[in-house]
């Protein structure tokens, strides 16, 4: 059984062709690190995973079930499976950091029931937010507001946030890349641990070759809108790795095919 399976995968942003016919397939409880250039559309790729964007053709599946076709109430039920880990962290900086992880729980954005659900969530819904914390070493600092927090803190809330759903697929997109070194060396270690233990697929962007060595089972490489490398860790030569991060990486530059680098794609992220 896999847990991801991507096939003929093809994504535009008007004129610009992000995602280039990819195929992919992540085994259940496989702990896969995706590496590559900014711009070279890794998270186009996890944001079609997760059904936030759609493709234009091919499909995806988590655990069998067609991501692609997906609406309403179904894709709901695909997202409650599958956790997500983000480079901003994505916790509301106003509230606590038990209220954002009690929102793990509620398999949807938080809306304006929230206070309602705070004070009513069930005792062991409470409880196991708790637990949820102390897995991550940050039960101490329950009542804090998490705008409070270091950068390393809120991204152990936003794992303990994770495990409160439960998942069995991981989709963590850079979530050490607004760390310094050691909080992301930090970081890394507790998702891992933390995945490893509950046997979850993970699927995971970095963008440090040294961090992917570290951690992952297998690796995979694209380079502007493509996968180009794919290989377990073990097997990873350090010159198909740099490979990744020479020449054009972009999907956006003009010798890969897209005319005016720069116009038209509505948005730039800052060269590597
Ligand atoms: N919503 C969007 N609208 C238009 N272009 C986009 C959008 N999101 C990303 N892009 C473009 O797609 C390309 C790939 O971006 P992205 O997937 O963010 O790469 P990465 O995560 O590898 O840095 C870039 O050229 C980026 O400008
Ligand atoms: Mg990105």
């Amino acid at each position: 059984m896999s847990s991801i399976k991507i096939s003929g995968l093809n994504k535009y942003y008007g004129a610009l062709h992000v995602l280039r016919s990819l195929d992919l397939t992540i085994g259940a409880g496989e702990g896969v690190v995706l590496l590559g250039a900014n711009g070279c559309g890794k998270s186009t790729l996890m944001k079609c995973l997760n059904g936030l964007e759609r493709p234009q053709s091919g499909t995806i599946s988590i655990d069998d079930k067609d991501v692609t076709s997906a609406k309403g109430k179904q894709l709901r039920s695909i997202r409650r499976d599958v956790g997500v880990v983000f480079q901003q962290f994505n916790l509301v900086e106003n509230l606590s950091v038990f209220q954002n992880v009690l929102y793990g729980a509620m398999g949807q954005r938080p809306g304006g029931l929230l206070t309602v659900w705070n004070s009513l969530a069930p005792n062991t819904t409470r409880e196991k937010a708790m637990h949820c914390l102390e897995r991550v070493r940050m039960a101490d600092k329950a009542g804090y507001r998490c705008r409070d927090l270091s950068g390393g803190q809120q991204q152990r809330v936003a794992i303990a946030r994770m495990l409160m759903q439960n998942p069995k697929v991981i989709l963590a997109d850079e979530p050490v890349a607004s760390l310094d070194p050691k909080a992301g060396r930090e970081v890394m270690d507790l998702l891992w641990e933390v995945v490893t233990e509950h046997k979850m697929t993970v699927f995971c962007s970095l963008h440090q070759l040294d961090l992917a060595k570290n951690y992952a089972d297998r690796i995979v490489g694209m380079k502007a809108g493509r996968i180009v490398l794919d290989t377990q860790q073990v097997n990873a030569d350090n010159e198909s790795l740099a490979e990744l991060y020479q020449g054009d990486t972009r999907v956006d530059s003009a010798s890969n095919g897209y005319g005016l680098p720069g116009v038209g794609t509505g948005m730039q992220e800052e060269p590597a």
